[in-house]
């Protein structure tokens, strides 16, 4: 729909502008060597950086000013070859200090002073109560000192902090430790050295009290590797999870990749104030406490899942990532895009293959079409952006983790090891590009990857429409497949991709079929890849000996929308006998969408709120199916999320998307009362606790036959809620009952109890956040604001404002979309609140806007006016700016 005109706040000067791709230029100078000192006062700190610098020849202008990148530093002095250079030497702005006059090479000293002690950005070096803390990706290293701070700029870095003893007794940087002494005034230094080249990204420093958890691990070539757990004193008791993860992930890339760990200590420090999961500086990885900590009773099976995930992630980055690292920012797929799927490989070989990749495609479709489907729409590799920290998105990370994974669908296991192998070779050390590795993948291999390029710069879901067709006479099997890709901003037209389509024919007995193409010699069993590179092109089978029904894309083998007429009957067939686990899933989730749909359309338009027989008869088979894995059971069980259903929608209403999810729920419920009843039964487990892969997955069908027995207004149940609650001696089940509670008046004593007992466990009062934004009776506007004025709840804190405003706006559809436009007042005052402490935490919530157009008139004009309010706020940072901008084009 044509929208007028709209309030911006007015071009000038200050208006941020886009950094594009095309416009990339080499440094005109490179650093070979960084000493760094750091003065940590409790008012101030002051960095002493001496540089080597020289010229770089692959610069066009050979004498090029050398402008280094700073922010937010007060500038003492510098000196050039060891002469002071007065201010007529240098030019200073707001973002850099330039130097017209440079010899070709030079040593640089500068020194600036920084105020950790008030940066609330948990940017650059912070304070997180008494400690410092630093997060340097991606500019964060220009908020410490003046610097060429981008990635193609590597250097080798020895870091100094001196500091008080008794206040900050514990001084970590990246590499090893070389050096540690006593000064005057009870103040003590600790000298750093890392080995390895690095960009200033990879930086890091902590000081402060802090507790270690040792441990060793022995490479398979036999080096020795201490590995170190640094958290506050209070939590070294919820650390050993995290400790077997860094062990298993380090024995898992030697197995699978032959890659080694490269310093003599790998240390990890977890801290509760930070903006995202965790970071992978080199030997020195910061994680978010949420991806460190856990106990039995503090930790809920999905924490401990999400630790090992988070650990593995940040491990294996120092192969993709830290020794071979992206040129640009453009190119940060390069290394999330290949970590991500690294780490889902590694999770799906420590746990449920089939799980892991059903709740991998669920967290794709759920977050990622949405964002490819909205205003905020990129490739995998920008083009162009305005912050870059606007960039770390489930796009990159994962669908680039999809399009990894598709090098691996086209040239098999063995062929995607050997292009690792070959980009490890070329390009150990360097800072390369997405077009790199996809050539060392091409030329490993000599298989074609040139059209596979389109993955990388098209934005979009693709459809593939597929169309069957069975000649019983000749006993052939038909496949019409074409594709196409929806316009996003930017790009109208888009070129097909290289698609590999997983499939099989399934028979009436439910067994796979021989697969034979025409022209083919032999058949092949089970799965094959077909590779789909034209708009439309067709596949003959031959040799079908009945009809068959498709199972296609299975293993979700490419980020697609699937478009193929599946009859009902032909659903009900793969869900019971699909072979590939993920097709299997697919049909009972394509059922339940069908269905939902008509339940909204009914709830909009008044209807009867009613299921059908065959869709509880199959949900009735797969409940009381004793031979399937609990786990899948619970996945085919669990309903898609309110906002998928809502991006499903040509129009939303909130409100007639939640009225036909809830009459789903309980028309589940109410059908298969004693099917739960039994599996609930089944499932109990009286014994201690373990994270242990059948004992997770009979926890998980447990607590969702809980969910859904919860649903029925009987006391009986309700009772059984609160006994579990009661009586739980682990956070899975403790939370899984709270979270049915809250929904009834019964929630409120539970609440409370649970808020008593848990008042110093900060993590666990995230949940308790998260638990009554979520929930249906709670979470409103009204709650919400009350619950920011909870001692636990804290602005500064993106963990807490996660846990409460994130939930609300990005997951609570009905609450936050009230029909008169309170939920986005409060979410455009939030975030314009929380835009003054902290922008990259301002921008997520920002992105609670990002569905504006479609929703129905009366909330659209809501919400676009809200929008309005923020665009026109004076002095917004540029990363919401560019959220708001994008979305009012
Ligand atoms: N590289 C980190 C990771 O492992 C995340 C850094 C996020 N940085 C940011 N500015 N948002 O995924
Ligand atoms: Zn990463």
């Amino acid at each position: 729909m044509p929208q007028p005109e709209t309030t911006m706040a007015k071009l000038d000067a200050t208006t941020p502008q886009p950094i594009q791709l095309k416009d990339y230029t080499p440094p005109s100078f490179l650093i070979d060597k960084v000493d760094l000192t750091f003065d940590l006062e409790e008012d101030h700190t002051r960095v002493t950086s001496r540089l080597v610098l020289h010229r770089n020849p692959a610069h066009p202008d050979a004498r090029a000013a050398l402008q280094l990148d700073g922010r937010e530093l007060e500038l003492e002095s510098v000196k050039l070859d060891g002469e002071l250079l007065d201010s007529s030497r240098y030019e200073l702005d707001a973002e850099s200090l330039s130097i017209a006059a440079m010899p070709d090479n030079a040593i640089l000293e500068i020194v600036t002073v920084i105020h950790p002690e008030t940066n609330t950005s948990l940017n650059g070096l912070y304070r997180s109560g008494a400690n410092f803390y630093s997060q340097c990706e991606a500019e964060g290293f220009r908020k410490i000192t003046y610097y060429l701070d981008r990635p193609d700029v590597m250097a080798r870095f020895s870091t100094t902090i001196v500091a008080d003893k008794q206040k900050w007794p514990v001084l970590l940087s990246n590499g090893n430790k070389v050096g540690e002494g006593m000064l005057d005034r009870n103040r003590h230094w600790v000298k750093w050295v890392d080995p390895f080249k690095k960009p200033a990204y990879l930086f890091a420093l902590v000081a402060g009290k802090l507790s270690l958890l040792a441990d060793r691990y022995t490479t398979t070539s036999g080096r020795e590797v201490a590995l170190e757990i640094w958290v506050e004193p209070a939590d070294l008791d919820k650390c050993a999870h995290a400790m077997s993860s860094v062990k298993k992930s380090m024995q898992w890339d030697e197995q699978r990749y032959g890659l080694e760990y490269d310093l003599d200590t790998y240390m990890i420090v977890a801290v509760g104030d930070f903006n995202m999961g965790a970071m992978e500086n080199k030997g020195l990885n910061i994680f978010n406490t949420k991806y460190v900590l856990a106990r039995a009773d503090t930790a809920t099976d999905v924490d401990f899942d999400g630790i090992e995930a988070v650990i593995a992630h940040e491990y294996f980055h120092n192969w993709t990532g830290n020794r071979v690292t992206c040129r640009d920012w453009f190119q940060l797929s390069l290394k999330e895009g290949l970590t991500v799927f690294r780490d889902q490989e590694f999770s799906a070989d420590m746990g449920s293959a089939e799980v892991c990749r059903i709740d991998a495609v669920r967290t794709l479709r759920t977050h990622q079409f949405a964002e490819d489907a909205g205003p905020m729409a990129h490739p995998i590799r920008p083009e162009s952006y305005i912050e870059i920290n606007n960039f770390y998105t489930v796009t990159v990370y994962e669908k680039g983790a999809e399009v990894v994974r598709m090098y691996q669908t086209l040239l098999g296991r063995d062929g995607f090891r050997k292009g690792m192998d070959l980009y490890f070779k070329r390009h150990d050390g360097q800072a390369v590009t997405c077009d790199d590795f996809r050539a060392a993948m091409a030329d490993a291999n000599d298989y074609d990857l040139g059209q596979f390029a389109r993955w990388y710069s098209q934005a979009g879901t693709p459809v593939l429409r597929v169309r069957g067709q069975y000649d019983a006479a000749a006993q052939t099997y038909t496949l019409e497949v074409s594709q196409s890709c929806p316009a996003t901003p930017g790009q109208a037209e888009k070129l097909p991709f290289h698609i590999p389509l997983t499939l099989g024919l399934v028979g009436p007995d439910g067994a796979d079929l021989p697969l034979q193409l025409a022209g083919e010699a032999e058949a092949v069993a089970g799965s094959r890849v077909l590779s789909v590179k034209e708009a439309s092109q067709t596949f003959h089978f031959i040799n079908v000996a009945v009809e068959p029904v498709p199972s296609l894309l299975r293993n979700f083998s490419a980020p697609v929308k699937l478009d193929f007429p599946y009859s009902r009957p032909q659903l009900v067939h793969l869900l019971a006998h699909d072979s590939d686990a993920f097709c299997r899933w697919e049909a009972g989730q394509t059922l339940m969408l069908q269905d939902l749909q008509g339940l909204i359309d009914a709830a909009r338009s008044g209807g009867e709120l009613e299921l059908k027989d065959d869709f509880v008869a199959a949900m009735r088979r797969v409940l009381a199916d004793e031979s399937l894995d609990p786990a899948l059971v619970a996945l085919m069980l669990t309903l898609p999320a309110e906002t998928y259903l809502a991006d499903q929608q040509d129009e939303i209403d909130p409100d007639a998307i939640r009225a036909g999810r809830e009459a789903m729920k309980l028309g589940l419920a109410r059908a298969l009362r004693s099917e739960f009843k039994a599996a609930y039964t089944r499932m109990l487990d009286s014994g201690a606790y373990q994270y242990e892969a059948t004992a997770v997955a009979r926890r998980s069908l447990k607590n969702i036959a809980l969910a859904y027995l919860s649903e029925l207004d009987e006391s009986g149940l309700m009772e059984l809620a609160e006994r579990q609650f009661a009586e739980a001696n682990n956070m899975t089940d403790a939370q899984a009952a709270l979270a049915c509670l809250v929904n009834w008046p019964e929630g409120d004593a539970a609440l409370a109890s649970f808020a008593s007992k848990w008042a110093d466990e900060a993590l666990v009062m995230d949940k308790w956040f998260t638990l009554q934004a979520s929930s249906r009776r709670l979470g409103v506007v009204a709650k919400i604001k009350a619950l920011m004025q909870h001692p636990a709840f804290a602005l500064t804190n993106p963990n807490k404002v996660r846990s409460l405003i994130g939930t609300f706006v990005h997951n609570n559809l009905a609450g936050f979309h009230a029909i008169d436009g309170s939920g986005y007042e409060f979410a455009a005052d939030t975030l314009l609140a929380v835009d003054k402490l902290n922008p990259q935490v301002a921008a997520r919530l920002a992105g609670s806007f990002n569905r504006w157009k479609k929703l129905e008139p009366v909330r659209r004009a809501h919400m676009r006016a809200a929008l309005e309010r923020v665009a026109a706020h004076a002095g917004l940072s540029r990363d919401v700016y560019e959220i708001v901008s994008k979305n009012l084009m």
